[in-house]
């Protein structure tokens, strides 16, 4: 059951959420503890959740679910009483938020209004994104699937993320790639991992066009027409910008 040690965990965890309000939102400047817990819509879903998911964590029914539903119409932000948060997440202006069942969020991290931590399809098991600490994640964009957010990965505004983010990338657009890896731009194919290559569609493509030429030559030799080809989907080219090159 819920004990001394669950509720002093739960106020450590809600100071700390109250100084990452401090330290992250210029506008928390200058502002009381009090005043930020009253009023950030942000930490009073952090608060919120903490309470629910000690709840959930400790077997009581009805109750997690209810406080998740009631902070969601207070605040705008949905966190499933099951998701596991880590400390000093900060949610900036909150609205549009969703925190997905089995999704994981680390130590330290931010995310701006509107991002999803979502699931993809019917799923079951772990189906919401792992985030690693200190992953600052903007506003509308969309993180799916059991995908991994490494340590210090920046997600920009609207950005779809399916993919695993490396450690200190910073990944924009949709879907995301990356445009910097350390501060830097990544170079070379070994850093596009949007546009992997794909030895079995190349190898497919090369006997096609073989399978071709050698009933080209038939048809000249014979002078009979080929067989009309079996209706083979061409294979897509993968075009557009290279996430290697920035
Ligand atoms: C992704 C982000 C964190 C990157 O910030 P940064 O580390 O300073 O990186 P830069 O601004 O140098 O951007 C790196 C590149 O990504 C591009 N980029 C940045 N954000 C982008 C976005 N949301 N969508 C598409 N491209 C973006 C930049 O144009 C730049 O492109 P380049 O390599 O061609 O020059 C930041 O742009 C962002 O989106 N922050 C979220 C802010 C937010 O949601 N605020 C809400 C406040 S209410």
């Amino acid at each position: 059951m819920l004990g001394l040690a669950t509720l002093a965990r739960v106020a450590g965890e809600i100071r700390r959420d109250i100084a990452a309000a401090h330290a992250r939102d210029p506008a928390a400047r200058g502002v009381g503890p009090l005043e930020v817990l009253a009023t950030w819509p942000g930490v009073q879903a952090l608060l919120a959740h903490r309470v629910a998911h000690g709840l959930y964590d400790s077997g009581v029914p009805l109750a997690p679910r209810s406080i998740a539903m009631l902070s969601r119409a207070m605040t705008g932000i949905e966190i499933h009483p099951a998701a596991r948060i880590g400390r000093g997440l900060f949610i900036d202006h909150g609205t549009g938020v969703v925190i997905g069942e089995t999704a994981e969020v680390g130590h330290d991290v931010t995310l701006y209004q509107g991002v999803t931590l979502g699931g993809t399809g019917f799923a079951t098991g772990k189906r919401h994104p792992t985030v690693g600490d200190n992953v600052t994640i903007g506003s509308g964009a969309k993180i799916l699937g059991p995908v991994t957010l490494a340590h210090g990965a920046k997600v920009g505004a609207n950005s779809v993320v399916l993919h695993d983010v490396p450690a200190n990338a910073t990944v924009v657009g949709n879907p995301g790639h990356a445009v910097r890896v350390d501060g830097r731009r990544p170079e070379g194919p070994d850093a596009d991992w949007v546009h992997l290559p794909d030895p079995v569609a190349d190898a497919m493509k090369s006997l096609g066009q073989r399978v071709s030429a050698l009933e080209r030559a038939l048809a000249e030799a014979t002078g009979r027409e080929p067989e009309p080809a079996a209706d083979v989907r061409p294979l897509r080219p993968v075009t557009g910008r290279n996430p290697a090159g920035g």
